[in-house]
């Protein structure tokens, strides 16, 4: 006969997992300071673990502590963020430690009502750090733990939808407990990330495994259910390559939406032809182009729609400026690269560009008439 799964059950079932599978070297679980915590966490949105710690790493080094990345430039936040994506979680990171730094004496608060305030803390971001950093009685629901949870319930109701998020809420907090948080915390992101995964999830060696609702019905590849989501759009862009000597040209996006604040080529809406690109060179930079080579477009997929990318190499009729307004543009070399942050898409046009050995290497020359090549595949 199976015994009830009390809270109490749960917890211990839960802690002993813990003791034995847990993950307890990851860096930031090494010489804790909120400051390391709190990046970590953010790293973590929507980022596996693998993924970041060598990002966490290089972070460090560079800002190890709120003051040091209170006083960065911008550029050079978003550059060591560069490829980890979602960049207004980098942004919103030097935010913060900006205005703790002037309000809050460089202190972390350890209340879920002020951590919640913080840019780009939510409820269970604010939990962990809570619980992670300062050892304080706080719930997570973050991805992993919805997943445990869904299946453990067996519940069937998607889990993007609001009822279904507060059902699981109560669930989480009912079992959080008063002793041993941190572990209990890790313990629960670490048995939804390496045991209670999303495919293939290894369910015999489930601490849970004798109460799990979906694992009893065979149902555990079918939860968590999702309200099913449309097909992503698929929209095309030129970027237009603008050489000086080994220099390209960037300009620097606009702080809200796509790669905000990060340094792009600039970018013409839809596939190339020459009309549009020589439209395109005149109204923005004054310039006349002779012609343009298409290099090999390649698909970037954001969360809400494929970006299929075009880029094209001009070369010009007319002299380049001598000066650019370094504000928002500049002459970027690839060969003593600056550290500012670059869109993964853009690295991804610089190396095809500069390195010879690049499997995407493809310049094609664009005669009258020629087509671009096609999409060819998702970078990530
Ligand atoms: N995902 C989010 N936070 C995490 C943490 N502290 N350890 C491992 N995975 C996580």
């Amino acid at each position: 006969m199976k015994t009830a799964l009390t809270p109490a059950r749960f917890r211990t079932l839960i802690l002993n997992w813990f003791d034995q599978h847990g993950r307890k070297l990851l860096p930031w679980q090494i010489n804790k300071t909120p400051y390391r915590v709190w990046l970590s966490e953010i790293m973590l949105q929507q980022t596996q673990v693998n993924t970041v710690i060598p990002y966490f790493l290089r972070f460090l080094q560079q800002f190890p502590d709120l003051r040091s990345l209170a006083s960065a430039h911008e550029d050079a936040v978003l550059h060591l963020w560069a490829g980890l994506g979602y960049y207004s979680r980098a942004r919103n990171l030097h935010r913060a430690a900006q205005w703790l730094t002037q309000h809050s004496a460089g202190e972390f608060p350890d209340e879920i009502d002020k951590l919640i305030a913080i840019p780009g803390i939510g409820p269970s971001t604010a939990g962990a750090i809570s619980a992670l950093a300062f050892n304080k009685r706080a719930t997570i629901l973050d991805g992993n733990v919805k997943r445990v949870l869904a299946r453990l319930h067996g519940i069937r109701t998607p889990i993007n939808e609001k009822k279904t998020e507060k059902a699981l809420w109560d669930i989480a907090e009912n079992y959080t407990p008063n002793k041993r948080i941190a572990d209990y915390t890790q313990a629960m992101m670490d048995l939804g990330a390496t045991c209670c995964t999303r495919a293939n999830p290894t369910c015999t060696t489930c601490p849970l495994k004798q109460h799990c609702v979906a694992y009893d019905l065979g149902i555990v590849n079918k939860l968590p259910a999702k309200k099913a989501t449309k097909t992503l759009p698929i929209k095309q862009a030129t970027f237009v390559i603008l050489k000086k000597g080994e220099a390209v040209l960037l300009q620097k996006r606009p702080s809200s939406g796509i790669w905000g604040g990060l340094w792009s080529l600039p970018e013409i809406v839809g596939k190339p032809n020459k009309k549009k690109v020589r439209a395109f060179c005149l109204d923005q930079f004054q310039l006349s182009i002779a012609d343009f080579k298409s290099l090999s477009s390649f698909r970037h997929t954001f969360t809400h729609y494929h970006l299929d990318i075009f880029p094209v190499l001009v070369t010009l009729q007319t002299k380049l400026p001598k000066k650019v307004d370094d504000q928002l543009q500049i002459w970027y070399n690839p060969e003593h690269p600056e550290p500012i942050g670059l869109p993964k898409p853009i690295q991804t046009i610089m190396r095809q560009f500069y390195d010879p050995a690049h499997p995407l290497r493809k310049i094609k020359q664009r005669s009258r008439g020629a087509r671009t090549t096609s999409p060819t595949g998702r970078t990530r």
